[in-house]
């Protein structure tokens, strides 16, 4: 074999695909499975923006709903988009906003425009996993700022300070934060729109979370730095459609341009039928209003029935309750102390008493006694179930 291109070396398998693989092994062997491994909503979209796409399939033949779309995606779909923003304060015109194939679509999109070899990247650390290998694709020098649970993983302004300078390309940030669940602040927000602003560089802000807020406000960082911000979205988490791969990216237009032509080049288009349910959803506005209050509220109970079960069950654990997202960053550095790390510990949960949780080696180096626990794959009872069986485990490893 002639061989392949070095650089592809750094796309290595999604870590939650791995778990899935020893995930369908177990269930194999009959195991009942608790799912605190994805970030998969567990509501589906309203019924009405349900009925209202199924009504446009069975309608008479629909030629466009079945053709290619624009690149940038249905302009009518990108309408919706804009009417959605400015509920929440964010005011864009047409060309400032493109549709992508999900999120990780925008991600890939916006590292391939930005960053180019030997460039700096700024990130929090922990990061959600999906930037790592991409930031070594395009040959980034990463540039760490860590954040710690004694802070309730906000960033600090003097390392912020330190680590922002003329040099930076980039910053990444996430928020609301996948893993840790931290919703940046309002005077963080501004603090890294003024040094972008005043040194230059990009904020590439991730914002898959953004309705997903429990506590406190999510902060939209562009309307601080336009002309500095790309914001990454996808519909995977609200309305919930993970499978049908749709997300989008706003900011200056000359940047959204380049991230609609990697679109063009990688997929072509973004799926037709998605953004067709995206529209109804958008459009209906007391329909989707009621729909994301319900599920802000079920979540919410949802996550207050794990952390309520971790507090009773895993003395010594440690988390930041989640402002916004999907999960929980459980520090188990108290009960575990240095006798087994998280990846073993991810394994043996899943293998021996059938939950699946991500170990926080997949977010950062430092997470070796760390767990991401999703609250949203399942209803309160399961979730007790699964650390009970947690506890069960620890004991019989003779470490609690
Ligand atoms: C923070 C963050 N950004 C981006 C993505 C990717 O979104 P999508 O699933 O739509 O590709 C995810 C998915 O879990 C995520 O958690």
């Amino acid at each position: 074999m002639r061989g392949f291109n070095p650089k592809t070396g750094a796309f290595r398998e999604s870590p939650t695909r791995r778990i899935d693989r020893i995930r369908e092994e177990a269930v194999k062997r009959g195991l009942d499975i608790i799912m605190l491994s994805t970030g998969q909503p567990s509501i589906p979209p309203p019924i009405e923006a349900r009925e209202a796409l199924a009504r446009d399939l069975l309608a008479p033949y629909d030629r466009k709903l079945y053709s290619y779309t624009p690149s940038r995606g249905y302009s009518s779909t990108i309408e919706a988009v804009i009417l959605e923003m400015r509920r929440w304060g964010v005011e864009l015109e047409r060309d400032q906003v493109t549709l992508t194939a999900g999120g990780q679509s925008a991600l890939f999109g916006t590292i391939m425009s930005l960053v180019s070899e030997g460039n700096e990247v700024v990130v929090l650390d922990p990061m959600y996993f999906g930037y790592w290998p991409l930031l070594d694709y395009a040959g980034a020098r990463v540039r760490i700022v860590e954040t710690s649970i004694d802070e309730g993983f906000q960033p600090e302004e003097e390392r912020l300070k330190e680590a922002l300078s003329s040099e930076t390309r980039a910053l990444i940030i996430v928020t609301p934060d996948n893993p840790t669940g931290r919703v940046i602040s309002r005077e963080t927000a501004r603090l890294i729109a003024d040094l972008a602003v005043e040194k230059d560089f990009w904020i590439i802000v991730d914002e898959a979370y953004r309705t997903l807020v429990y506590e406190g406000e999510h902060t939209y960082i562009y309307n601080y730095a336009p002309e500095h911000t790309i914001a990454l979205n996808t519909f995977s988490k609200d309305p919930g459609i993970p499978g049908w791969r749709l997300g989008f990216a706003y900011g200056p237009k000359s940047a959204v341009e380049r991230i609609r032509l990697f679109v063009q080049e990688t997929v072509y288009c973004p799926p037709s039928v998605a953004q067709r349910l995206v529209e109804h959803y958008l459009r209906d506005d007391e329909t989707r209003m009621s729909h994301l209050n319900m599920v802000r509220r079920e979540y919410a109970r949802r996550r207050d029935a794990l952390l309520e079960a971790i507090d009773e069950m895993l003395p010594g654990a440690r988390y930041v309750k989640p402002g916004g997202g999907m999960f929980v960053y459980v520090d188990l550095s108290r009960i575990l102390r240095g006798r087994l790390d998280s990846e073993a510990l991810a394994e043996m949960l899943l293998r021996e008493k059938g939950v699946a949780t991500v170990p926080g080696t997949y977010f950062s180096r430092r997470g070796g006694e760390f767990l991401r626990l999703s609250f949203v794959g399942e209803p309160p009872e399961r979730l007790r179930e699964a650390v009970s069986r947690m506890r069960a485990l620890l004991k019989e490893k003779g470490l609690l």
